[in-house]
């Protein structure tokens, strides 16, 4: 039986229990965070708790726990879980709690719901192999996408529609622009230049993406911040999604067009070495 962590205890799955009452039930008023987790060792922690800390700021969300706190829980999870070896992922989720339902704040005092857990994972490295297929899909999400919002609605209906088409992700297009997949960001090579949305309030800054810049700085591959719009499609040389759950992916089908010469390229296996690299560092046996 999985042990959770929620307000404060440490507890069997089955019996955590949440109010009716919880904001993030009823208004979907809360944020969460996702950290891989390999052999034991959250990966690039500080990078998640400081999006974490963005987002509750900007929420003006203030849980009991602070940051450290949460890193500590992460690891006390990953402990008891019997997590030490192998893949992993921490899911962290913090709502502004349990009160009677008003649309503004709930009174002074109401404690934020903060739950945490641990489970293994299998990182889709079949899938990586070949590559994957995606559609595309209106970017119908609101203006502050960069904050991880449990408000997933959009992320929810592009992932079923991706599901409907048997593919792997949908990527949102917003005015022409291909912004990011449903819990994935984008990656395109056009004219031997890798491109992506930039940071901006329309995506969520991943943590994944951060780190595959920094591998195609390392590598010297040509970067630029721009974004690569619908009709920018036919051009792409190769094109790549990133996330915590999904590594480095290469994507060889757009909408059921071809990518490129139809597989995996060579700059997308070389960042996702590079990611590769950093993920398994300590620990090279776990591939
Ligand atoms: N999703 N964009 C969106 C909309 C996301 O939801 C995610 C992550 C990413 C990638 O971010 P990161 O590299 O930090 O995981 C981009 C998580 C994994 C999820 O919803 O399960």
């Amino acid at each position: 039986m999985p042990t959770i962590y929620l307000n404060g205890q440490y507890l069997p799955r089955e019996s955590a229990t949440l109010s009716i009452d919880d904001r993030g039930f009823i208004f979907g008023d809360g944020v969460y965070e996702v950290t891989r987790v390999v052999n034991g060792v959250l990966f690039e922690s500080s990078r998640h708790l400081a999006r974490l800390g963005r987002g509750l700021a900007d929420m003006r969300l203030h849980p009991e726990e602070s940051l450290a706190d949460i890193e500590a829980i992460s690891n006390r999870l990953v402990q008891e879980n019997g997590l030490q070896q192998g893949e992993a992922i921490v899911y962290l989720q913090i709502t502004r709690g349990a009160a009677p339902r008003t649309h503004h704040f709930p009174p002074a005092g109401t404690r934020c719901t903060v739950f945490l857990s641990a489970k293994a994972i299998t990182p889709p490295h079949a899938e990586r192999a070949v590559g994957v297929k995606v559609v595309t899909y209106p970017d119908i999400r609101w203006s502050r996408c960069d904050i991880k919002t449990v408000n997933l609605i959009p992320a929810v209906l592009a992932k079923q529609h991706a599901m409907d088409h048997g593919v792997f992700e949908s990527i949102f297009v917003r005015e022409s622009a291909i912004t990011e997949g449903s819990h994935t960001n984008c990656f395109g090579v056009i004219d031997g230049e890798l491109r992506t949305y930039p940071a901006s309030n329309l995506i969520l800054g991943g943590v994944t993406r951060d780190v595959t810049i920094e591998v195609a700085h390392e590598l010297g591959i040509p970067f630029s911040d721009r974004p690569f719009h619908i009709q920018d499609l036919p051009r792409l040389q190769e094109f790549f999604l990133t996330g915590t759950t999904t590594d480095v992916m290469p994507v060889v089908e757009i909408d059921g067009k071809a990518v490129g010469n139809g597989r995996p390229g060579t700059v997308t296996q070389a960042l996702y070495d590079g990611v590769a690299r950093r993920l398994y560092a300590a620990t090279p046996a776990v591939r």
